[in-house]
């Protein structure tokens, strides 16, 4: 790593809220993605535990397991060197007791050697985030739509409509920004509601389906890359067409075995 490299750290990102600097946030699961989004220079990578649906092709994250997410955040570190790496913690691995919470975020945090982890859930989980915070442990927030509770919440669906849900999730952000987290995902909230919680605490909100006013952004890179082509939510937008890329390069190179057009000389050991 070059020696002036400036890391991305829990500081730059409190510093870029007070400035008023987006942050632009990726996932990857793997080295070569991580290398990629990294050095197109993304502040955080998110090992997310998407990577259980869009990448092993599982109905949901809640069978995502700890040996998979340490093993994917591993891969990514190699290729991760300037942003922030943030690791999700997978369903049951944070919720039964802040001991089991401990053991396995800090094992998450040694054999992956990532800056931080990321839990779902409001108040009910504030005990936790603090007993991470205080131990050392970087963490990262998500409300609104919580994958990991698809099932209590009825599908993916836009949360904190009506005032009630909406001051709930406020109280929420505040409970979660008065334990320690560095950041708060807000997932599939609605826009004006976004904008209060990112005024209402100290720590930037990384909006996902929740309009411009979160302090950055997040996206799953298979799906703004155009890979995941069957997930189309209304908010994402899609930066590449990589799948019909992959698509095309496949058929041609099948055509070309087929055809006895590769391998040609140029590809090919004279002697
Ligand atoms: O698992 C994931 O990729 C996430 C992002 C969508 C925020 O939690």
């Amino acid at each position: 790593m070059p020696s002036d490299m400036k890391l991305v750290t829990v500081h730059t990102l409190a510093q870029m809220k007070v400035r008023g600097d987006r942050i632009v946030a990726l996932t990857a699961y793997d080295a070569l993605f991580g290398a990629l989004v990294d050095g197109a220079g993304v502040d955080i990578v998110l090992v997310g535990d998407s990577v259980n649906t869009v990448l092993c092709g599982q109905p949901s994250t809640l069978n995502a397991t700890l040996d998979q997410m340490i093993y994917h955040g591993r891969a990514a570190r190699a290729g991760v060197r300037r942003a922030m790496l943030v690791i999700d913690m997978p369903f049951m691995s944070y919720q039964v007791s802040v001991e089991d919470a401990k053991r396995n975020a800090g094992r998450v945090m040694q054999e992956t050697g990532a800056q931080g982890i990321k839990l779902e859930g409001g108040a009910a989980i504030a005990p936790t985030v603090r007993a991470l915070v205080d131990i050392g442990i970087p963490v990262m927030g998500h409300l609104g739509f919580t994958p990991q509770s698809v099932h209590a919440m009825g599908g993916a669906r836009v949360q904190g409509r009506g005032a009630g849900q909406a001051e709930r999730v406020i109280q929420d952000a505040r409970t979660l920004a008065e334990a320690g987290v560095f950041a708060l995902v807000l997932e599939l909230v609605p826009t004006p509601l976004a904008a209060l919680v990112t005024e209402a605490i100290a720590p930037p909100t990384i909006g996902i389906g929740s309009g411009p006013h979160c302090n950055g952004q997040v996206l799953v890179l298979p799906d703004m890359l155009g890979l995941n082509e069957s997930f189309n939510p209304r908010f994402l937008k899609r930066y590449g067409q990589l799948g019909e890329a992959a698509r095309q390069a496949i058929a041609t190179f099948s055509q070309e075995v087929r055809d006895g057009e590769y391998p040609d000389a140029d590809h090919s050991f004279a002697e």
